[in-house]
């Protein structure tokens, strides 16, 4: 099987195509709702994008406007539901001269958008939260380059800093206390930027000009992470997910799986690239307690909630440092633990992090997804080890990154 191109690569192809000079062209741009989101807010800012049809599938056109080439909205900006979207263009806006207000749905705008707002207020741009979350306005503003340390590891943050950095004078440097994904990094090096990339360390030269790319969208790792746990808990389970991003900065999951006691083989199918394409196999074996530690959550971060439902077949998985999941599409957290409790799991909440024991199967039940499409994904590989029949409410978020999931999963259960 395949999955859906991945999310966070197709975001930065988008904005920074959008930046470059000429015609960048995307395969395998990511179909859901998140990128959905990106793509209107720039052509909301003046961006030409179109699709034509190749035998491979869809190819995605970006015109792009050149640094600092954006032009003003007429009407707020709608992230939707992505706060990749939100955080990325205020660091893109930070650098323009004109005003816009961003804004995103009811999820959205719960989120924390302070540690984006305060390193790009540093930089010169101004910025007005709504108590620290959205609606906010941006007035960009000449910026300088900072050296900036991120308090908590996110690749949004650091992401934001570097795009306005392109847009500083000077040189702007990001230092994370963990690797996040890398995908910013590797994309400014296809675009032709000046970025020097350390372990744990990124600086980005200001004011230079970005060449149009040809992005290949490998797919999207966090999607094939709920099929991986499928196949690990699924007595005879097994699946090969061909064509998948293998950066490792992603695929810390697999490291958890094996140690979980799935059998997983990685193959790399095409390194040449920004981002290495590889294929997949996880076969069932029996499942052992896994022990998730605080400083390996940034790795694994959207993966959890597929990790936590392959652990209510089987074995155990205890989690700690990972507050950051409260701040996610919903409080991943207690959503989490509410949605699998619902399904009869064996479950517990704790300030940082949960505890998921395997050792009583499911009876099947009622879970909620508040919203988020990780979460209605998770609760339905949970819910295939359920005695009976489960309802999981909210279903249709999974459209933000993986609108055709319940299909395959009925073309898998087949
Ligand atoms: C993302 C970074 C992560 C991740 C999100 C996508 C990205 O968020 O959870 O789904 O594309 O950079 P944080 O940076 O907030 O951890």
């Amino acid at each position: 099987m395949r999955v859906p191109g991945d999310k966070s690569i197709s975001h930065r192809a988008l904005i920074l195509g959008a930046l470059a000079t000429g015609r960048t062209t995307i395969r395998g741009l990511a179909p859901g709702g998140d990128c959905g989101s990106t793509r209107a807010c720039l052509a909301a800012l003046g961006v030409g994008i179109s699709d034509t049809a190749a035998p491979d599938g869809t190819v995605c056109h970006v015109e792009g406007l050149g640094l600092g080439g954006l032009v003003p909205p007429a009407a707020p900006l709608d992230a939707g539901n992505s706060g990749t979207t939100a955080r990325f263009l205020m660091g893109v806006l930070a650098g323009h001269r004109f005003t816009a207000t961003l804004t995103g749905d009811a999820s959205l705008s719960r989120r924390p958008m302070r540690r984006v707002a305060d390193p790009l207020g540093l930089m010169g741009a101004r910025i007005d939260t709504t108590g620290g979350c959205l609606p906010a306005t941006v007035a960009g503003r000449p910026l300088r380059g900072i050296a900036y340390e991120t308090p908590v590891p996110s690749a949004q943050v650091k992401s934001a800093v570097l795009l306005a950095g392109l847009h500083a004078e000077g040189v702007t440097v990001v230092t994370e206390s963990r690797q996040t994904r890398d995908h910013t990094e590797r994309t400014l090096a296809a675009f032709g930027a000046d970025i020097s990339v350390e372990p744990l360390r990124v600086s980005v030269a200001g004011g230079r000009p970005l060449t149009a790319a040809d992005i290949t969208v490998p797919g999207d790792p966090s999607s094939a992470a709920f099929w991986a746990a499928a196949a690990a808990g699924i007595p005879g389970g097994s699946v090969v997910i061909e064509g998948v991003g293998v950066n490792p900065s992603r695929t810390a999951f697999l490291g958890v799986l094996e140690r979980m006691g799935a059998r997983v083989d990685v193959r790399l199918i095409d390194g040449a690239g920004a981002e290495p394409i590889g294929a997949l196999t996880v076969k069932q074996a029996s499942l052992r307690p896994v022990v998730i530690e605080p400083f390996e959550v940034p790795g694994l971060i959207d993966e959890l909630p597929a990790l936590a439902a392959l652990a209510t077949h089987g074995g155990a998985l205890s989690v700690t440092g990972a507050g950051e999941l409260r701040v996610k599409e919903s409080d991943r957290i207690s959503a989490l633990v509410a949605g699998l409790r619902g399904l009869g799991a064996d479950v517990e909440e704790s300030i940082d992090g949960f505890r998921v024991s395997g050792a009583r199967r499911l009876a099947g039940g009622v879970a909620d997804a508040a919203g988020d499409h990780r979460l209605a994904m998770a609760f339905a590989i949970a819910a295939l080890g359920a005695r009976s029949d489960s309802r999981i409410l909210g279903a249709e978020a999974v459209a933000v990154s993986y609108p055709g999931f319940f299909e395959m999963l009925e073309r898998l259960c087949a």
